[in-house]
């Protein structure tokens, strides 16, 4: 139980292993590299040939193992195979990150079946069978264990400037999940929550600011904290819920968006 006394090893997830998938990099690199620092082992699974960050160097640096399998989240046998590879490195696996991703700016009447359906398929179908991987590996380990599912703020409104339909159904989707999976898994002693990021400086942001500068000025300032968030503003979020620190914490949503999903409450003009 915890006390004030043990703290620290609440926190503590040295010598643990985790999965992230999405791992090659933004969020899902930054919380590799969040969960080596702190003595974990990581497997990063990603659709990517290779990371975009020298895992093997920074492995060596925190004196943990980071190895990278190539999986894709969408392909049914592969994806397996996959995590068969990586349950083989790590061994007994403590908890999972679903980091893998792709987003979709686009007008709803001009979003095609194709677009839509590879959303989903990466987004929720990806997550959800990684995450039934995972849970049945701790089946068989005979363990509980943590899973961190990473939805998005278009899971609880909508973005300014944006039309993300078809990405807001999939994020939504994914917290609906983390909370479907917590009451069925929780009997388990598996947890289950998710992160709600915000705008946070990655690939996937950069490409829309890139294309629209004006987006630049959206996700810099219509957040209340008035700057867009980093991979960095995520990792204390991952880190407990993976710890025992959050040992008494599923179904839940950690929301990270420098206050943008209440944005709306100050813009709202009285003049009616
Ligand atoms: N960046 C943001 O502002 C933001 C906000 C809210 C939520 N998110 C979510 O966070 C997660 C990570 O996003 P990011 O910002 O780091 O984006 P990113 O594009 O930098 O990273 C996404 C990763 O997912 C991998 N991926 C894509 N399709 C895959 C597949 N089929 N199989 C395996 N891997 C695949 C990519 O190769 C990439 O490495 C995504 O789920 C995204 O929707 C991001």
């Amino acid at each position: 139980m915890a006390t004030s006394r043990n703290i620290k090893s609440l926190f503590d997830i040295s010598g643990r292993n985790y999965i992230v998938t999405g791992g090659a990099q933004g969020i899902g690199s930054a919380i590799v590299l969040a969960l080596a620092e702190l003595g974990a082992n990581v497997v990063a699974l990603d659709i990517k040939t290779a990371p975009s960050v020298d895992y093997d160097s920074l492995a060596k640096t925190f004196g943990v193992t980071i190895s990278y399998v190539q999986a894709d989240v969408t392909d049914e046998k592969g994806l397996g195979a996959s995590f068969q590879a990586a349950f083989k490195i790590l061994g007994t696996v403590h908890g999972l990150v679903t980091c893998a991703g792709i987003a979709l700016e686009k007008a709803f009447e001009e979003t095609s079946w194709a677009e839509c359906r590879r959303l989903q398929d990466i987004n929720v179908t990806g997550t959800y069978f990684s995450t039934q991987l995972v849970a049945e590996r701790f089946k068989q380990q005979g363990t509980g264990g943590s899973i961190v599912l990473i939805a998005s703020i278009t899971s609880h409104t909508v973005l300014p400037q944006h039309r993300m339909s078809a990405y807001s159904a999939s994020k939504g989707a994914v917290r609906m999940l983390s909370e479907a999976l917590a009451v069925e898994l929780g009997g388990r002693g598996i947890r289950v929550n998710s992160i709600s990021p915000g705008f946070i400086d990655t690939e996937m942001t950069r490409e829309v600011r890139n294309a629209n500068p004006v987006m630049s000025d959206v996700m810099t300032k219509t957040p209340p904290l008035k700057r867009i968030g980093t991979t960095g503003d995520l990792l204390g979020a991952a880190v407990y819920l993976l710890s025992d620190a959050s040992s008494y914490t599923t179904a839940g949503d950690i929301v990270i968006t420098g206050g943008l999903h209440v944005q709306t409450a100050f813009d709202c003009k009285l003049d009616i």
